[in-house]
């Protein structure tokens, strides 16, 4: 093998079904095209002193499809932070970008490939406008990055919604309850819709479509009066009420954390139709967990495709799918902003003709 063919690749940000998926199309691939494949563990710390890396070879990658999660590790902490608050910028220090680059060099490292959703896109565009040869590869279930019709962790998230829903709904319908369910998704409501439509939820709350306490009672109650005595209501934690904001649950050094939007629509739907209202928050276990399909299949083309942007020296770019074809984009097309619901979509008319609420 050529010594200097040695690509490194990390997985950034929350984890995610199908991340061991790519980690898997793009070891094979690069192996293929002979490169040596350098995992860095827990995301872009890694690259620091005292970071850590193992080799990425078949067999390490063999049989790892079914498995959640990431081979590598991942923080969304760290010294690379390029997203705070509610989504604002930040600049990754230059002595941290100085580490970073030393150490790509003293492994011989060429290129680096990075797994990442918005935030961890945002510091590998730093990187690349820094002089690195980075390639992004999307991730997120929260379905937020524009630039790509499809992140894969979506469909696998959307399958624990939708099955979570299926559960709720005998327990509510046996005890005539309302249930209420916070779903993850930060600022977009991909996975509330989504799961919320597959899950047959009677009510669905977007951070896309501010809610009103008073139309969501309203809904319940014309429910009762038509003998429909329990309801589901799916509420994305990114969820606000017409004149207020998102619930913040903590404040760190990142992102904020977001929460609490589901606690205080069901007091709220308690107080104001006298109904028994219980609260889910589905929380992590959207994250966990064997990944779809959909989004094995996903991962692995992504991966694919990333070793062949290094091949080509397509430095900048992202891996991107577009009407099903697997494609690349500059990175910095994907985290110009972020990929909301549109409230007049197809699919949210579609919820609407079936009778589904959106609490506005
Ligand atoms: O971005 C993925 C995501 O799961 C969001 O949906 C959620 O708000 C956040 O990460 C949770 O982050 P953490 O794992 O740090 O609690």
């Amino acid at each position: 093998m050529t010594p200097h063919r040695r690509l490194g690749v990390l997985t950034s940000g929350g984890d995610c079904p199908g991340l061991n998926a790519v980690l898997r199309g793009l070891t094979c691939r690069a192996t293929q095209l002979e490169w040596e494949v350098v995992g860095f563990h827990q995301g872009f710390e890694g690259l620091l002193e005292g970071g850590s890396h193992e080799i990425l070879t078949l067999e390490r990658t063999s049989g790892i499809l079914p498995l959640g999660g990431t081979l590598l590790g991942t923080t969304s902490k760290g010294h690379f932070i390029a997203k705070v608050g509610g989504g604002s910028r930040t600049m990754v220090p230059q002595h941290v970008m100085a580490q970073a680059r030393a150490t790509l060099d003293s492994l011989g490292i060429s290129a680096l490939i990075t797994i990442g959703g918005d935030g961890s896109l945002t510091t590998a565009q730093q990187l690349h406008e820094a002089g690195f040869r980075v390639v992004g590869v999307p991730k997120t279930i929260d379905n937020d990055l524009e630039a790509t019709s499809m992140t894969f962790g979506f469909d696998s998230a959307v399958a624990c919604v939708s099955e979570a829903l299926d559960r709720l709904r005998t327990t509510a319908t046996s005890h005539s309850r309302v249930l209420v369910i916070e779903v993850m998704g930060r600022h977009a409501g991909w996975i509330a819709l989504h799961g919320g439509l597959a899950g047959g939820a009677d009510i669905i709350l977007l951070p896309e479509i501010p809610f009103d306490f008073a139309k969501i009672a309203d809904a319940i109650q014309k429910r009762d009066a038509s003998a429909q005595t329990s309801s589901l209501v799916v509420v994305a934690e990114g969820a606000r009420p017409v004149h207020g904001s998102e619930y913040v649950l903590g404040k760190g050094a990142g992102e904020y954390k977001l929460g609490g939007a589901g606690h205080a629509v069901a007091s709220e739907i308690a107080q104001r139709t006298g109904k028994e209202t219980r609260t889910c928050v589905l929380g992590h276990l959207q994250r966990g967990g064997t990944p779809t399909h959909l989004d094995r299949i996903l991962g692995l083309r992504f991966g694919v495709k990333a070793a062949e942007l290094v091949e080509h020296a397509e430095f900048g770019q992202m891996v991107s799918c577009q009407n099903d074809e697997i494609t690349s984009v500059p990175i910095a097309d994907a985290v110009s902003r972020l990929h909301l619901v549109s409230p007049q979509s197809q699919m949210v008319q579609t919820a609407r003709a079936i009778g589904i609420s959106f609490g506005d």
